[in-house]
């Protein structure tokens, strides 16, 4: 994955307007950006979004003092350089934390401006050096964090089965934004975890409420309601997992403010918050669940903007149509007929599904046995297989057709009575989606549009 590279930021803290302002005048540079915060937890909020290479931090400041600040600072993010200003009254307390490694150097009050800027010139010189040493073994570190990270989302997609490949899809969605905004590569990063876990909490609700088949009550709405929560508690304990556990609390919160659990809004919703929103909600829409039909991408859109500045965040509602209206039409625009092979579907359905389907866009072929469907498979989009055939069973002949062409869009056709025996095929032959029999062509014609969209925008992002 590429993200935008970054020219160094150098962070300044003081709960002092002035000081903040005659700092940041000095601070001002072609060589690096600047961030400014009044208090402590705004500045670790910027700490969390982007990645900071110098902190200079006041020290007297209400709340929590600069070396409490450098100190946390020093524990979650050790690659920053950290500074603290100072009076002389608290020198004993800062030689101390200097002594003790917590700060870099201290600065007293009132600083000399050219000495400030000559160290700062020397912090960031080096910086870009050891940010490449770091980063080979942060990289190591991420790759293996991404794959627990996966593997928790698919154990949750297991419990909840019609949400399967959702997170993923929220992941495309949420990162498309964040890249088109240029937003850090650890906001991306943070953003990649908590799409992939937004509903970890799930765990903690109970199996029958998550399958129910028709509209929750009220005590069931209620458990459903916790798992943002659950989730949070589940993530913030893990330390890699913190900025990550601040949106999965957050993704069902509402701009204004009649989301839950705590009711925020605005500005008041973390940003990685206000974009998991966005993109969860649109792929809820565009999915088929037991109690209701997928909406067609348009109609999804147009509910977006229906929704914008009351649900959500109206700048990202606009970004995400944007993104979406963009990548459609250029695709639209070079993307030949799709070819859909239907493997162990009566003649009658494929009859049906034929008179349905627009013949300008697609091209439907049939197989009754898989032997049939492995000469049919060049040049195919889309698979639509039975489980049970009479020369092998569909799950091992889609597992095949994942190793051998991954490209391919694979669903499963099944009895309703099969889902919970399926859980496992689901994964291993990398379904984007069932079909519970009997096949009903607007189903399937609403899902192969999404499915097909839904391909288009992955390719995007190059992701699997
Ligand atoms: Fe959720």
């Amino acid at each position: 994955m590429d993200f935008v590279k970054q020219r160094p930021t150098v962070l300044v803290v003081d709960d002092e307007k002035m000081v903040l302002r005659a700092l940041s005048r000095v601070l001002l540079s072609s060589e690096w950006d600047l961030a400014t915060a009044e208090s402590g937890a705004a500045a670790l909020e910027i700490l969390a979004r982007q990645p900071i290479a110098l902190i200079i931090s006041d020290q007297r400041m209400p709340e929590m003092s600069g070396l409490e600040l450098l100190n946390k600072v020093k524990e979650l993010y050790p690659e920053t350089v950290r500074i603290v200003l100072t009076g002389y009254a608290e020198m004993d307390v800062v030689v101390k934390a200097i002594n003790q490694g917590e700060v870099y150097r201290f600065f007293t009050k009132p600083w000399n401006n050219t000495e400030l800027i000559e160290t700062v010139k020397t912090i960031l010189s080096t910086w870009g050096e050891k940010k490449d040493q770091l980063s080979v073994f942060t990289d190591q570190l991420s790759r293996a964090n991404l794959e627990t990270v996966m593997a928790l989302a698919e154990a949750i997609e297991l419990k909840d089965y019609y949400t399967k490949g959702h997170c993923s899809r929220v992941r495309d969605y949420a990162l498309r934004m964040a890249l088109a905004l240029n937003l850090s590569e650890s906001f991306c990063r943070d953003l990649v975890y908590a799409s992939l876990l937004h509903d970890c909490g799930k765990i903690g609700v109970s199996e029958a409420t998550l399958n129910i088949n028709g509209p929750l009550n009220g005590d069931q709405y209620r458990e459903v309601q916790r798992h943002p929560v659950l989730g949070f508690e589940m993530t913030c304990k893990i330390e890699y997992l913190r900025p990550a556990s601040i949106i999965i609390r957050q993704h069902h919160e509402r701009w204004d403010g009649k989301g839950y659990p705590d009711h925020l809004k605005g500005l008041e919703i973390s940003l990685g918050g206000r974009i998991v929103a966005v993109a969860d909600t649109f792929d809820a829409m565009t999915s088929s669940r037991p109690y209701r039909r997928a909406l067609g991408f348009k109609k999804a859109i147009q509910e977006l903007l229906n929704n914008r500045g009351t649900q959500f965040d109206a700048g990202l509602v606009d970004l995400f149509v944007s993104l979406l209206v963009n990548e459609s039409e250029a695709a639209g625009s070079r993307e030949a007929r799709r070819r859909l092979l239907l493997v162990g579907v009566t003649a009658e359905k494929v009859a049906e599904l034929q008179r349905l389907l627009p013949s300008t866009g697609y091209e439907l072929r049939a197989a009754d046995t898989l032997a049939a469907a492995r000469l049919l498979l060049e040049g195919v989009d889309m698979i639509i297989c039975a489980r049970l055939l009479q020369d092998g069973d569909g799950a091992s002949f889609l597992t095949e057709c994942r190793r051998l062409r991954p490209e391919i869009i694979r669903v499963m056709l099944i009895e309703r009575q099969e889902i919970e025996a399926l859980a496992e095929t689901v994964t291993q032959a990398g379904l984007y989606a069932f079909m519970i029999r009997p096949l009903k062509p607007a189903e399937v014609l609403a899902m192969v549009e999404n499915s097909f969209e839904w391909r288009r925008m992955a390719k995007a992002l190059h992701f699997d």
